[in-house]
């Protein structure tokens, strides 16, 4: 017996509204219009980073689109470091329209909890440990993304089976964990540990709706955990890919000089972001031309994606293999 169509409530499909507790995370280059509304309007809540959409004007009709298509919520990813220009102009233009999550990375996410505050919107901010937990917490966060080990881009140091019963421990707001959820039993183990929802990322990059090279859909498809690295040499940040012969020819740390500056106290705050940004250059390049420098981004999960779905139909399954995992424990 399934019960395919029941809700699974817990505390954060209670503060979103919504009827699962699947966030289809956000994903630079990868997240587009049409998954974010495929999966909130499956029962999830479908997010995109605002600068996937490039000039602000096409950020702003990317809303616009997605709020026509579905009336169920949606949010959007900020990065809050000094490297994100547009960050207060894209929370504005969310704001206008109707945002109802951030997903915060990679800086303090003061501003953006007391604007989305002031009209009821609802923030999530990513944390790899608790400290950073505790301190977006009593900034006044509305939940924390637990990244885990394995998981897909900046993946954090700690396996999910220890992070989310250490944060649930602490903390009081929910926690939302990010990494390695690919099947419903792993939701079912996430809820299990403590968290309230998950944030899955790999398994929607081979979705159909995904408008990137079917290279890359087909690397997640035919990638085990073994083909999976974590390397600090695309975006100065340990980042998880696929690795490839391309990846073999680069050398496995930055050259030493950008190493030097990056660790220097005083050059420091000009190469992270400038690493960073030539990071994201190369795996926009790989998007635009795959056959030239595949940098594939992906978490573990991928060992576990076995084809091309449509977005509903990944929710789908993953809330069928919850219930069926919940039934046979
Ligand atoms: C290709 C790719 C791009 C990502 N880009 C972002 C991003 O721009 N902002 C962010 O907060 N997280 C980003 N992430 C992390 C995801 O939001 C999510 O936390 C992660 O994918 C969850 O782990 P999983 O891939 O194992 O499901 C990215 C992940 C991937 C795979």
């Amino acid at each position: 017996m399934t019960n395919q169509n029941e809700p699974i409530h817990t505390a954060f499909t209670q503060l979103m509204g919504i009827k699962y507790p699947i966030i289809g995370a956000p994903m630079f280059l990868v997240s587009n219009e049409d998954m974010v509304i495929e999966v909130s309007n499956a029962g999830g809540l479908g997010t995109f980073p605002a600068l996937n959409f490039r000039p602000t004007d096409r950020y702003a009709d990317a809303i616009k689109k997605i709020k026509k298509s579905s009336d169920k919520p949606i949010g959007v990813n900020i990065i809050v470091n000094k490297s994100n220009r547009r960050q207060s102009q894209d929370l504005k233009i969310a704001l206008d329209n109707g945002v109802d999550l951030f997903v915060t990375s990679l800086g303090n996410p003061k501003t953006v909890i007391e604007e989305a505050h002031k009209i009821g919107a609802k923030v999530i901010c990513d944390v790899t440990n608790l400290e950073h937990a505790k301190k977006v917490e009593d900034l006044g966060a509305d939940g924390v993304v637990a990244v885990s080990a394995g998981a897909g881009g900046h993946a954090g140091p700690t396996n999910p089976f220890v992070l989310i019963p250490w944060l649930k421990k602490e903390l009081h707001i929910p926690i939302i964990a990010a990494g390695g959820v690919a099947h419903g039993s792993a939701l079912l183990a996430a809820l299990a540990l403590g968290a309230s929802a998950v944030h899955v990322g790999t398994r929607f990059i081979a979705s159909t709706e995904a408008s990137i090279p079917i290279e890359y859909k087909n690397a997640i498809i035919d990638a085990t955990p073994d083909d999976i690295i974590l390397t600090p040499r695309i975006t100065g940040t340990p980042a998880t890919y696929i690795n490839n012969e391309y990846l073999k020819s680069l050398s496995k740390d930055l050259p030493f000089a950008v190493k030097w500056l990056k660790e220097n106290p005083r050059t420091k705050k000009y190469i992270v972001p400038l690493v960073h940004y030539m990071g994201y250059k190369i795996f926009e390049k790989a998007i635009s031309s795959p056959h030239k420098a595949p940098v594939w981004s992906a978490g573990q999960s991928s060992g576990l994606v076995n084809e091309i779905l449509p977005c509903k139909e990944i929710i789908d399954r993953l809330v069928t293999e919850f219930w069926e995992a919940k039934n046979n424990v």
